[in-house]
C-alpha cells in the first residue's frame, strides 16, 4: 500500500512522486470511483472522479471557484446523492445507507462548513457541548471530553465567551474543535481559513495537523494555494468538477511536529512578506 505520509519518512525533504492511479486498499478511508454529479439544474458539479484518500492521510482539495470542492464534501456527508458511480467510505457503499441511518453515519464525520454557523446565544463550551449532545452524549461523557477538546484547539481561556465576544480565527477554532469534539475518524473542512489573514490561518493550518497527527484522516477544501504549496501535503486538484492533479506537493517531511510546521510556516510567510516588499521597492 502506498501511503505517501510514511513512503517519505526521511529527514531529508525529498521530491514525492505524482499519484495518477488510485488503488483503494486495506488503509483506504474514503474511495470516489467515477463519481459524477449532476445537479438538477444540469450543472456538472463533479465528472467522473476517481481517488482513494487513506487512513491518517492530510488532502488539500484546491481548485478555482465552482471546480467541486464542496461538492465533494457534501457527497461525503450523503447530503447529495452522485449521479454516477461509487462512492465508499471505510468499506461502506454510501448509496446502501438507508435514510433512517444517515445521522448515525454522520456521527463518523466531523464538518467545518464554508458558513460555519455557532450558535450566537451560547458561549464557546456550550458551543462545542451541544455538538456532543446531538450526536447522543451523556451530560457526564461531555464533562470528560470537553477539557481535552478545549486544550487541544486553544480554547480554554475562552470557554465562557459568546461567538461575538471572539476573533474570526478563534470563532474558526470553536467550529474546528466543534467538528472535532467527539473524536471522528474523518474531519472534513470547506475553507477553514477563508477570510482569515495568513497569520491566523497557520494557526487553524496547525490545529488541523495537530488532529490528523492524532490519528485522523483530514480532508481540506481551500483557495488558499500559498498555504497549500506550505504545508507540502497532498493535494488534489479539480477543474469544472474534473481531477486534474493529484499528488503530494514537492517537499515534505513526515515526522514534523505541529510545532515546527507552525514555525516552518510563519517563517516561509515572512520571507515571502520580505520579497514582495523588496519588489514593491524596486517598482516605486
Ligand atoms: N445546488 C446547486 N445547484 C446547481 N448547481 C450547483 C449547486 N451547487 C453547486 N453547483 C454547481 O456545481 C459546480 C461546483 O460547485 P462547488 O460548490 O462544488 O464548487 P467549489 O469548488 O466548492 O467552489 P467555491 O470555491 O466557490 O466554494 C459549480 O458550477 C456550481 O455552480
Ligand atoms: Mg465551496
Amino acid at each position: 500500500m502506498t501511503s505517501y505520509a510514511h513512503a517519505n519518512a526521511a529527514a531529508q525533504p525529498i521530491a514525492a512522486p505524482t499519484r495518477p492511479s488510485q488503488t483503494p486498499g486495506a488503509n483506504t478511508v474514503v474511495e470516489f470511483q467515477g463519481v459524477t454529479k449532476r445537479y438538477d439544474s444540469g450543472d456538472i458539479g463533479l465528472e467522473r472522479a476517481t481517488f482513494a484518500i487513506d487512513r491518517q492521510e492530510l488532502v488539500f482539495l484546491v481548485g478555482a471557484t465552482g471546480s467541486g470542492k464542496s461538492t465533494i464534501m457534501r457527497l461525503l456527508v450523503k447530503e447529495l446523492e452522485p449521479s454516477e458511480g461509487v462512492i465508499r467510505v471505510a468499506g461502506r457503499d454510501l448509496s446502501q445507507i438507508q435514510r433512517k441511518s444517515i445521522p448515525y453515519y454522520r456521527r463518523n464525520i466531523g464538518v467545518v462548513f464554508q458558513d460555519f454557523k455557532l450558535l450566537p446565544t451560547r458561549t464557546v463550551y456550550d458551543n462545542i457541548a451541544y455538538t456532543l449532545q446531538v450526536t447522543g452524549a451523556s451530560r457526564k461523557q461531555i464533562r470528560a471530553a470537553l477539557p481535552d477538546i478545549l486544550r487541544l484547539t486553544g480554547l480554554s481561556t475562552k470557554l465562557h465567551n459568546y461567538p461575538h465576544q471572539l476573533s474570526g480565527g478563534e470563532q474558526q477554532r470553536v467550529a474546528v474543535a466543534r467538528a472535532f469534539a467527539s473524536h471522528p475518524p474523518l474531519l472534513l473542512a470547506d475553507e477553514p481559513t477563508g477570510n482569515l489573514d495568513p497569520k491566523t490561518s497557520i494557526g487553524i493550518m496547525q490545529l488541523l495537523y495537530r488532529i490528523n497527527r492524532a490519528g485522523t484522516t483530514v480532508i481540506v477544501a481551500t483557495h488558499d494555494s500559498d498555504m497549500v504549496n506550505r504545508m507540502r501535503r497532498r493535494v488534489i486538484e479539480l477543474r469544472r468538477g474534473r481531477v486534474i492533479r493529484d499528488e503530494a506537493t514537492g517537499l515534505y517531511t513526515q515526522d514534523e511536529t505541529t510545532s515546527d510546521l507552525g514555525e516552518r510556516l510563519r517563517r516561509e510567510v515572512e520571507t515571502h512578506d520580505r520579497i514582495e516588499r523588496a519588489r514593491a521597492q524596486t517598482r516605486r
